[in-house]
């Protein structure tokens, strides 16, 4: 079911690939270079940071590649002892009483690289954004319900490394190899259940299934 999935990724990844590319032989090229149409020149164009827009949410697949890094044992433990948490067992984000929440928050800039503005709109913190929709399922469903196979847990800091953006998405065959490697080989479940790509992805699979469902509810 696993490598199903996988190899039936891979083929649509390829036959995508090959379309674009048949498609691209028809097709003039423009005469000019293409230039980013809301940046003047001169002014960096805004989404060169992706750590910064609370609205924007996954980086886009333009931006540079970079060297994606696996998941590790968190390295929070102590500040989470000193908000009263243990990592291994989080209670859901929605039960935590308000000041351990606003102290968690600290645990989240820190982990992302961010400031609040990425994940709030600043006039109104209870205000539902998409990252902060995301950011609550992370908590339930990955730092809840995920660990190493060695058991280690997961916070956020594992996967973030103090960067809100961990994966490049220029290569999607690679990735998805990546993804079989670090996020399904070197983890499990809490709920002992069979981990694979479905755990996140859902099944069927999305692959963008951040922006396209856990930013919508
Ligand atoms: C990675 C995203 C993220 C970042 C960064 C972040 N927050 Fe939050 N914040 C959340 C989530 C998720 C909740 C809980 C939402 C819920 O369950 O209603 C929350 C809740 C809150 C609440 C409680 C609001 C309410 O609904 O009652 C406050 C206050 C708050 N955050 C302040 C901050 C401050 C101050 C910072 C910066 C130090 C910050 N947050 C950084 C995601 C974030
Ligand atoms: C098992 C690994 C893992 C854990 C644990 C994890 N995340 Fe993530 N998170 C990811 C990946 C992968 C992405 C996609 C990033 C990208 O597209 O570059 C992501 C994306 C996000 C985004 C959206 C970023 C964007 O650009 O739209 C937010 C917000 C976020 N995570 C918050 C959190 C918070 C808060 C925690 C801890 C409660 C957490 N994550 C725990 C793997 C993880
Ligand atoms: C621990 C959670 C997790 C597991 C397990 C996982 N992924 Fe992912 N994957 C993510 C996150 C988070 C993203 C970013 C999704 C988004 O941008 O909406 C992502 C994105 C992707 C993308 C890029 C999708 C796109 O079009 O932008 C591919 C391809 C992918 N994963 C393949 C796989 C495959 C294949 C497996 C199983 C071998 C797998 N993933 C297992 C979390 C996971």
């Amino acid at each position: 079911m696993k490598m199903l999935t996988l190899s039936v990724l891979l083929g649509g990844a390829i036959l995508t690939s090959s379309a674009l590319a048949a498609c691209d032989g028809n097709v003039a090229p423009p005469a000019v270079p293409p230039v980013p149409s809301a940046a003047p020149s001169g002014v960096p164009a805004p989404s060169a940071n992706p750590s910064v827009a609370p609205s924007a949410s996954v980086a886009p697949p333009t931006a540079a590649p970079f060297k994606m890094k696996g998941p590790v044992a968190t390295q929070m433990t102590a500040e989470l002892a000193a908000i009263g948490l243990d990592p291994k067992k989080l209670p859901p984000i929605e039960k935590l009483e308000p000041e351990k929440l606003r102290k968690v928050m600290k645990t989240f800039t820190k982990a992302l690289g961010v400031q609040c503005n990425a994940c709030h709109n600043a006039d109104d913190f209870k205000a539902p954004t998409p990252h902060k929709k995301i950011a609550s399922r992370m908590w339930n469903e990955f730092s809840r319900n995920l660990t190493l196979t060695d058991g280690s847990p997961l916070y956020c800091d594992s996967c973030h490394q103090g960067s809100m953006r961990v994966l490049d998405k220029h290569d999607k065959k690679e990735l998805a190899k990546w993804m079989q490697a670090e996020l399904v080989d070197k983890v499990k479940r809490v709920d002992k259940k069979e981990h694979g790509c479905d755990t996140c992805h859902g099944d069927p699979f999305e692959g963008e299934f951040l922006d396209k469902v856990w930013a919508k509810k």
